[in-house]
């Protein structure tokens, strides 16, 4: 069974990215590591990014039509704009998990709003790298 792992805006440059407050890890270290734990937990591991808001959309569609177990959603800054990617994620029966590296409540009001948040079946925010991990153990018991 597979679990999307889908990433938005800005993702593709971990790493170098305010490092201070995303951490060291790039995008492939997180995938390396998702991918580890996935084997041990018999799933597989679809990790993509895009920094445009309808691809998101889209594969959160294919997601469903693929019947993929569950979705890891980090939106990046869609996350705090995008009623597109809200109502996306309404529209299908997939579980969507919400994702963040950092915690956005500890941090500009702006970012305090979270449009995936609100439609997502819950969330995982703050621990860096892990939170994808923490998230992919919660599809794993879905
Ligand atoms: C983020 C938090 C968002 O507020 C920000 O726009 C990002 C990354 C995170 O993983 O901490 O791009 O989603």
């Amino acid at each position: 069974e597979t679990v999307y792992v889908l990433n938005g805006p800005n993702l593709n440059l971990l790493g170098t990215r305010e490092p201070e407050i995303y951490g060291a890890d790039t995008l492939d270290d997180i995938a390396g590591m998702l991918e580890d734990r996935a084997r041990e937990l018999g799933l597989e591991i679809d990790m993509r990014q895009s920094n445009h808001e309808g691809h998101l959309v889209d594969w959160l569609h294919e997601a469903q039509a693929e019947g993929v177990r569950a979705v890891l959603l980090n939106a990046g800054a869609y996350t705090h704009t995008s009623v597109a990617l809200h109502d996306a994620i309404k529209a299908i029966r997939t579980p969507v998990i919400e994702v963040h590296l950092s915690n956005p409540h500890k941090r500009e009001d702006f970012r305090h709003h979270s449009y995936v948040g609100m439609a997502a079946k819950g969330t995982v925010a703050g621990f860096g790298a892990t939170s994808y991990l923490v998230a992919l153990e919660a599809a794993a018991r879905l």
